[in-house]
């Protein structure tokens, strides 16, 4: 099968290929899946840059987290898939698995059956990305029942960001989000009661204290918005000074979160896009032959939405 591999640390241009491998074969607990589209993640381009595991993040030559496809085979003891069902998955994360290729082993559990709404490409733009905004909701006590409750999230129109605004206004929160003003527009459509210029510093000091703020860009919240018992989800990290700040501000808890791959989330997660709650937003397509192309875009850091790889170029875009 032609599988992208890393010839070592670097540029994608340096070390992004195409190779032909064997294709893998599913063991016990495990699927292997025909890919129809992959997304990519800042996680790849910063692993790849490096070469090596990222803590907890397995480093792997072959990569590729984000899955949507179809299952051609279930190894051992799986009884909940088989042959020809549609699947998406984030799989294995964090640890390694290799699903910018035209076939993927994937952990029976990380699998769910992607939303009938949703193009292969979106599903599998998706994963990683919802759910760390699930899972970075419930870290903030942002539930199901979410009426009447004000979440800020830092970073409305990345991958994250725009599923975490969706997310959260379909719990029933009064959301807010900054964005830059071209993409306010959109980030108002995903459900953001109000949209906040991330560079109009006065418009920032005057966000309210909110009870949640989900943190998806560089930096700590603004200082307006910290009250007592707000709670501050980063994932993208804090300085011990940043978050000493916070905790005298009242902010708690204050709390990083690493996601984790969950195919019971993921099923609810489609669950919500099949009820018309929930939207991927692509703002770029590549074939698999283009991935070095894909992953610079990934690493402007200006993607609205998600960027995907569209492995097999049958699926529907
Ligand atoms: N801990 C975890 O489990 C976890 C999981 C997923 C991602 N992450 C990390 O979280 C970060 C976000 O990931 P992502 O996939 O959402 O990124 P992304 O899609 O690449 O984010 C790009 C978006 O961020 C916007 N942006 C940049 N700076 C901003 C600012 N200061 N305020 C508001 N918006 C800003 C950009 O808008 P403009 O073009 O308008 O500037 C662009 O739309 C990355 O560092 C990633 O590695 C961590």
């Amino acid at each position: 099968m032609r599988a992208a591999a890393y010839t070592g640390a670097g540029s994608a241009a340096e070390v992004v290929s195409i190779q032909e491998i064997a294709t893998p074969e599913p063991g016990p607990g495990e699927v292997l899946v025909k890919v129809a589209a992959a997304g990519l993640n800042p996680v790849d381009v910063k692993i790849r840059a490096a070469g090596h595991d990222f803590g907890a993040i397995r480093y792997s030559a072959h990569p590729g987290w984000d899955v949507a496809g179809t299952v051609v085979a279930a190894g051992e003891g799986v009884q909940e898939w088989s042959a020809g069902d549609r699947v998406f998955a984030l799989a294995a994360f964090p640890e390694a698995a290799h699903t910018l290729a035209e076939y993927a082993v994937v952990p029976a559990t990380d699998l769910a059956a992607p939303p009938r709404r949703w193009t292969a490409a979106q599903a599998g733009a998706a994963p990683l990305a919802a759910l760390t905004a699930w899972q970075a909701l419930d870290a903030a006590g942002i539930g199901d029942r979410a009426e009447g409750r004000r979440v800020l999230v830092l970073g409305g129109a990345g991958g994250v960001g725009h599923l975490a605004v969706q997310l959260a206004a379909s719990r029933g929160a009064h959301v807010i989000a900054t964005a830059s003003p071209a993409k306010s527009a959109l980030v108002a459509g995903w459900g953001a009661a109000e949209v906040v210029d991330y560079r109009d510093k006065a418009a920032l000091s005057a966000i309210g204290p909110v009870d949640a703020v989900i943190v998806t860009v560089d930096g700590a919240p603004p200082h307006g918005a910290i009250g007592q018992g707000t709670a501050v989800v980063t994932i993208t990290g804090l300085s011990k000074e940043q978050e000493e700040r916070l905790r005298e501000a009242g902010a708690d808890p204050v709390t990083r979160i690493l996601v984790s791959a969950d195919g019971a989330q993921l099923a609810r997660i489609a669950a919500l896009a099949d009820a018309g709650a929930l939207t991927v937003h692509l703002d770029a397509t590549y074939p698999l032959d283009e991935l070095a192309a894909a992953q610079e875009r990934v690493e402007t850091g200006r993607v609205t939405g998600k960027v995907v790889v569209l492995v097999d170029a049958d699926a529907d875009a």
